[in-house]
């Protein structure tokens, strides 16, 4: 920097010349208007308005002129800066007004937009379970046929052989919705406590030869518990032909095992007793872990058969002759075979599940794991 010199005259000092500190203002000002965007105005008021620009040397020039010139050139050097410094705020003011307007823009969260990654959710492996059963008989040209849940006793009772003072009507636990025969009344409604009025509506229905599986919700008076539900599920089937025997039923649920639970399974019969077939049995399958060979051998317990080597799975047998007549068939000229089992019980061992309430609470825990099997 000079040193103060009495004959120095200020307009002699280039920076100090007024249309030098006028184009360094309005270069100033010009370039803080350009600057788009925050970042350029900071490289602006670095170049135009900071220790090392054009207008801070010329401030620093002042100091060296004489006295009588001083006052001058500071308020022309003042005013500059002043100036300048006003437009910057200004322009900052106003580039930080746009980009916080933009950012409400850009980074505004649309919450009508469709979300993307909705949960997949999961079939429920009773409705998939009842689909691969139906499927398997469709294969082989069974219709799936349904009926009402809230069904006539007539349906549900007589017409499958079970009169008003039959002890099984004692043994199914059923939920009357309307009289009761017991009381006087022609025909109640129930709850069905079993899918064989489905046999009854379909050989109504259907002149035979008849081959249906009829799934469907069933209802009893039991508590829930890990082995109980009011609600289940059944899966039934009727085939009314001519010349059907007990060796085409056996020969079916043979096939139904072998679908469900791979090669090699079979079934057994045990005999057993119901009003609408004749002769009935129980039907059990192979335990489908051990293969049997649980049985009489302690060091391979199995907790799927408790080492029994069978499974129950429900009950079967031919189709009562006086159930053919209820339904209008000829029972000289047609026979046929039947037999129906508790989904939620197959579920139970085919997954392993332990608790039937699982199966009823609708938690997606329950039926994420079991896929999304169409
Ligand atoms: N309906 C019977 C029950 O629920 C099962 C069954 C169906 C038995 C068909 C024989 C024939 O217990």
């Amino acid at each position: 920097m000079s040193a103060p010199n009495k004959s120095y005259d200020p307009v002699e000092v280039e920076a100090l010349k007024p249309e030098e500190i006028e184009r360094m203002r309005d270069e100033a000002l010009a370039a803080f208007a350009a600057a788009a965007d925050l970042d350029q105005l900071r490289e602006a008021k670095v170049a135009h308005s900071g220790d090392r620009s054009p207008l801070a040397l010329a401030n620093r020039e002042i100091g060296a002129l004489p006295p009588h010139a001083k006052a001058d050139a500071g308020k022309r050097v003042g005013q500059a800066r002043g100036a300048v410094n006003k437009a910057f705020a200004a322009r900052r003011a106003e580039l930080e007004a746009e980009r916080d307007a933009r950012v409400l823009v850009e980074e505004a969260v649309d919450v009508t937009l469709p979300y993307d990654r909705t949960p997949a959710g999961a079939r429920h492996p009773l409705t998939t379970l009842s689909e691969r059963i139906e499927d398997i008989f469709v294969a082989m040209g069974y219709a799936v046929a349904e009926g009402p849940e809230v069904e006539t006793e007539w349906f549900n009772f007589d017409a499958l052989n079970i009169g008003p003072d039959h002890p099984a009507r004692g043994e199914h636990d059923t939920f009357f919705v309307q009289g009761d025969e017991a009381d006087g009344a022609d025909s109640g409604i129930v709850l069905r406590t079993h899918t064989s009025p489905v046999q009854i509506r379909s050989l109504i229905d259907r002149e035979p030869p008849v081959y249906v599986i009829c799934p469907g919700r069933v209802y009893r008076t039991d508590e829930l518990d890990a082995t109980h539900t009011p609600v289940f599920h059944q899966v039934e089937l009727l085939a009314v032909d001519e010349g059907l025997t007990m060796a085409d039923l056996k020969g079916t649920l043979d096939h139904m095992v072998q679908a469900l639970f791979g090669e090699g399974m079979k079934t057994r019969l045990r005999p057993n007793f119901f009003p609408f077939t004749e002769p009935s049995a129980e039907m059990d399958m192979v335990c489908y872990v051990c293969r049997g060979e649980s049985v009489g051998n302690p060091d391979k317990p199995c907790r799927t058969c408790s080492s029994e080597g069978w499974i129950e799975l429900g009950g079967c047998g031919m189709v009562n002759p006086k159930v053919l007549t209820a339904c209008g068939v000829d029972p000289t000229k047609y026979s046929g075979f039947a037999f129906g089992f508790g989904i939620e019980r197959m579920l139970m061992f085919r997954h392993n599940v332990e608790d039937m309430r699982d199966m009823v609470e609708g938690d997606v825990r329950f039926t994420r794991p079991f896929g999304m099997e169409i």
